[in-house]
């Protein structure tokens, strides 16, 4: 960015984190910004003056009385300022912020800025965490001033939870953008208390009626984020789903397979921007929006509308679906009669493996991704699979873990390929489906 001869006056206050606002100031400096600093009484027992003087150049304001550059220092410097920043910011300069109180040099400069004002609040979790200083936040960030989050972490006094002053690089570029006026808008956080009718089962809608009308309560409004179109021009083919394999006209053998897995990950690659196209065994889930769903039974059924989609314009196939390994060799034509007929053996033929199949037939430039759901020997099985079918990655998960088994909204998954195993932690389907596909583009980008 083109900060240069960008004036940043950088207000230290009294915490731990005082030492981090060193490096904040070099980091400015190297951005081609000249940093002035002012420091309360409490702030130098951190970091002396000294220390500051020397880093920016400048005389470092403490107070009304000794600063040797002007009778009035909090005019002076405010009038001075592109950008106040004050960091770290304590919870009394939050308060005194929000109070208006003018009873020392920081926050009568704060008090007469007219231009930007940028906080980087650091402290204990509960003196952040109390209603006090979230109420404060509210009035401050209402009024205009922006804040750059602290984080979560163990924090300096050994507990852990928010309130560790953000990374400096991140307050530096938040600084940056300020200087710039490309800062973004700042978000407010609203605290949302669902009604007692809002069930487990309450749909994405409903939850987002909740959140608008709480938005709408405080005056502000929710801003949904659209989904990157990094996949516009792919193609996908999906296989979801159980099959169902014929006994007779009435009875099959299945599996619990509900098809979420597949259905979010089609969802997601289009919501992406890509083409989409789930061969789905029975379920009932609706057809992801865009997406167009060919409906099979039976492992043949799905075998057959699966080779046949796998073109040569299809990038990547991921597959899903628990098909059946075995199915009815003879499966009756009428519905049997016990007593009558002999129903207590089936004689089970090996289905065709659709994975190992998309396998075979891939080109250059074609993926294919299986899934290996297992109770036990997790990634074993899965390289086995890996290597027996031929696939480029499989997607392996634990069904015996209750936040990864067949249902569930989250998942537990591993990558197994080539070059290793990646363990990701427990999430929800969505971020699972998003993971799997940014494995996907970049195996895509590592073939070049
Ligand atoms: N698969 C397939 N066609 C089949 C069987 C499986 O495409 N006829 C795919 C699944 O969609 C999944 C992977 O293969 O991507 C699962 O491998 P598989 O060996 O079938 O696993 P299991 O059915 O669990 O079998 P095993 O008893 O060997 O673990």
């Amino acid at each position: 960015m083109s900060a240069e001869k960008k004036k940043v006056l950088l207000g230290v206050t009294g915490g731990i984190a005082a030492y981090k606002a060193c490096e904040v100031l070099r980091g400015l400096q190297k951005a081609g910004c000249d940093v002035r600093v002012m420091m309360t009484e409490d702030a130098t027992r951190f970091v002396g003056t000294v220390t500051f003087e020397a880093l920016s150049g400048h005389p470092v304001a403490t107070g009304f009385y000794d600063f040797a550059e002007s009778s009035i220092p909090h005019i002076m410097l405010s009038e001075w300022a592109d950008l106040v920043l004050v960091c770290p910011c304590t919870a009394n300069v939050m308060a005194k912020m929000a109070a208006g109180l003018s009873d020392d040099l920081i926050s009568s400069t704060l008090l007469a800025a007219a231009g930007t004002v940028l906080i980087a609040p650091a402290m204990n979790v509960r003196m952040w965490e109390n209603p006090a200083t979230q109420a404060n936040l509210q009035t401050l960030m209402a009024r205009g001033v922006h804040v750059v989050m602290p984080t979560q972490g163990r924090l300096a006094c050994g507990d852990v939870g928010t309130g560790k002053l953000a990374d400096v690089d991140a307050i530096v570029a938040q600084a940056l953008s300020e200087l710039e006026g490309s800062a973004p808008t700042p978000q407010v956080p609203v605290e949302v208390e669902l009604p007692q009718s809002f069930a487990e089962d309450s749909t994405a809608s409903d939850l987002l009626t909740a959140l608008r009308l709480a938005a709408a309560s405080s005056g502000g409004t929710i801003v949904i984020e659209e989904p990157p179109r990094d996949l516009e021009g792919w193609k996908f083919l999906i296989t979801a789903g159980p099959t169902h394999e014929a006994i007779d006209p009435v009875r099959f053998i299945a599996n619990a397979s509900t098809g979420k897995m597949g259905y979010t990950i089609a969802r997601r690659a289009a919501e992406r921007g890509a083409r989409v196209t789930i061969v789905s065994g029975p379920v009932t889930l609706q057809a992801p929006e865009g997406v167009e769903v060919v409906n099979v039974t039976s492992a043949a059924q799905m075998y057959d509308a699966a080779t046949s989609l796998f073109t040569h314009d299809v990038d990547c196939a991921i597959c899903t679906a628990a098909v059946a390994d075995y199915t009815p060799a003879a499966p009756a034509d009428h519905k049997l009669k016990k007593g009558i007929e002999q129903i207590d053996v089936i004689r089970l033929v090996e289905t065709k493996d659709i994975l190992a199949a998309l396998s075979s037939m891939k080109g250059i430039g074609q993926i294919v991704v299986g899934f290996a759901a297992e109770t036990n020997d997790l990634i074993a099985y899965a390289q086995a699979k890996l290597a027996k079918k031929g696939c480029d990655l499989i997607v392996a998960n634990d069904v015996s873990r209750a936040d990864s088994t067949f249902g569930a909204d989250t998942s537990r998954i591993s990558f197994v390929d080539a070059l290793g195993v990646e363990e990701l932690d427990t999430m929800p389907l969505n971020l699972v489906a998003d993971a799997i596909l940014d494995r996907v583009c970049d195996i895509m980008e590592a073939r070049g």
